[in-house]
């Protein structure tokens, strides 16, 4: 943290990735909202967003966008697989920046873990297509669960349709005035599925070895760097591990980040979890912050840090330490949009609000 001038916070400092830059290093981590029609942004995704903007993030990190219809974890994800999807998000990309935040989104593919209800209809799986159910695809023909449908294993022409609608998307979303892509592929889902020896049991170039494995990560990766400009940051969502025996792991995914950082992602965001179910995960405060901070020194690229950071102080700390560069909030961030004035408080430096809301401070 030697950039930044003397007694100031590392939270509050700029950080400056590729053209972008970033007015201090809190990320609001991208959350489905189950809100959608036909992946169309409206306007609580305006709210939901633009009030974390007008909180003060630095970035705002839209929901797992789905690449292609049949990629939606449920009917009412966020899409970008069609050009009308265009407008509705561009209006969210313009009202954050103008806020002084930079404007992500999250791009994925739900994989075998598409076709499910919202989380507050009960999160299962909707299996007929006459209760607006899909045929959900995979690496292998291995369920979710117990109830969950089966995937149809992709082909070599699905791997690539698939590779195809994330470029897609990409351009699409810089159309958008989106400046952060982040590829999801972390929490079970499509490239996650492709990357554990517990979804994927192919016996192609895409499973087996932790290269074929990697396969698809890496071709998506690479396709949407390709149509990104030089100059705007590409993150990549990982599950550094399943918390599964026999599964994906830290030591892979410090692999992987060494071949992601080559291909010209900037930054890991190291979440864990979501590949099988009936795992128990160590949870409490920064549980996760370990394997941010192992891939950060092993395969020397920028991490953010996620998972159960409530406090200022504890965020300073995980960028004192040396284990992330951004720090990543999601609950957190429901409860208090105004959380970063909460830390500018916190952590001693005037609290900066809109002019509008001046009279607050
Ligand atoms: C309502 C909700 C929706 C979420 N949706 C997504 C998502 O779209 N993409 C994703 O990668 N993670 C998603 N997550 C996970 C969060 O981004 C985050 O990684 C997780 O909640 C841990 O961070 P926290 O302890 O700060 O909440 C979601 C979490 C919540 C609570």
């Amino acid at each position: 943290m030697s950039d930044r001038p003397a007694l100031s916070p590392a939270l509050l400092t700029p950080l400056t990735l590729r053209g972008v830059t970033f007015r201090n290093r809190i990320v609001m981590s991208p959350m489905c909202q189950y809100s959608a029609e036909e992946g169309m942004c409206n306007d609580w995704h305006l709210v939901h967003l633009g009030s974390r903007a007008v909180g003060g993030a630095a970035l705002i990190v839209v929901e797992a966008t789905a690449v292609t219809r049949g990629g939606r974890i449920s009917p009412a994800d966020m899409g970008i697989w069609s050009d009308a999807h265009v407008e509705p998000l561009a209006r969210v990309a313009r009202f954050v920046q103008d806020q002084g935040a930079v404007a992500g989104i999250q791009l994925a593919h739900a994989g075998r873990k598409a076709s499910t209800l919202p989380p507050w209809k009960g999160g299962g799986p909707i299996l007929k297509a006459e209760e607006g159910g899909w045929t959900v695809v995979g690496p292998s023909p291995i369920p979710f669960a117990e109830g969950s449908p089966v995937p149809v294993p992709l082909d070599e022409a699905g791997i690539d349709a698939v590779v195809g609608a994330f470029e897609a998307a990409t351009r699409r979303a810089l159309t958008a005035g989106f400046r952060v892509i982040e590829i999801h592929a972390a929490h079970g889902y499509l490239l996650h599925e492709f990357l554990s020896p517990l979804s994927n049991r192919r016996e192609d170039r895409y499973g087996g070895s932790l290269e074929n494995r990697m396969r698809l990560t890496l071709r998506v990766a690479e396709r949407v760097r390709g149509a990104m400009p030089e100059e705007l940051p590409l993150f990549v969502r990982i599950s550094a591990t399943d918390w599964a025996e026999g599964g994906w792991d830290a030591e892979q995914s410090v692999e992987l980040s060494k071949r992601l950082k080559e291909i010209g992602v900037d930054l890991i965001d190291v979440s864990s979890g979501g590949a099988v179910p009936g795992v128990k995960i160590p949870l409490g405060p920064g549980y996760q912050v370990p394997f941010a901070r192992r891939i950060r020194h092993e395969a020397g690229i920028r991490t953010g840090a996620v998972g159960l950071i409530t406090e200022p102080l504890q965020a300073e700390e995980i960028l004192e330490n040396g284990d992330a560069e951004l720090i990543i909030l999601a609950r957190e961030l429901l409860r208090n949009p105004y959380w970063t004035q909460q830390a500018q408080r916190e952590l001693g430096l005037p609290v900066v609000f809109p002019v509008q809301y001046e009279r607050a401070r």
